[in-house]
């Protein structure tokens, strides 16, 4: 079928992992207690950070955009023209977003976006990170799709 089955048991704290669903790149990254913890302080700079003007699963329309909030699950394609943005960890995000040490650029035409997909303000980007259908069928297996 079209589903993805994907072994998340050996992704490290702060790991992002690649997975193809439907032809479509999928993250999926581990987050760190800090990373979890900073979301909630540049909210006032996102464009829609409760995801409320998207077509999302309810569990998405938050924060924390996930299921389990330590696993971020993504498609990782830019909402505007669908470049695949990178991701900056280790302070390196900072350079683009003050303050903000962790997230996602587009180097296509600079839209960025934290650690929840959610896009930020002034960039060419309209919407947040696209989050798919997925389930945990046990602690350390989840499907995509
Ligand atoms: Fe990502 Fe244009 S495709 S900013």
């Amino acid at each position: 079928g079209a589903d993805v089955e994907v072994d998340i048991s050996a992704i490290e704290p702060g790991q992002l992992i690649r997975v193809m669903w439907r032809s479509k790149p999928v993250w999926i990254v581990r987050r760190t207690p800090e990373i979890l913890a900073e979301l909630g302080q540049h909210e006032d700079q996102l464009r829609d950070p409760n995801s409320e003007n998207e077509q999302q699963p309810a569990f998405a329309q938050n924060q924390y955009r996930s299921m389990k909030e330590e696993y971020l699950i993504l498609v990782g394609i830019c909402t505007h023209l669908g470049c695949s943005p990178q991701h900056m960890k280790d302070g390196a995000f900072e350079e683009y977003v003050e303050g903000v040490p962790e997230g996602f650029f587009c180097p296509c035409h600079g839209s960025k976006f934290d650690m929840a997909g959610r896009v930020f303000q002034n960039v060419p980007a309209p919407l947040n990170l696209v989050v798919p259908p997925y389930q945990f069928v046990d602690d350390t297996t989840v499907i995509i799709g």
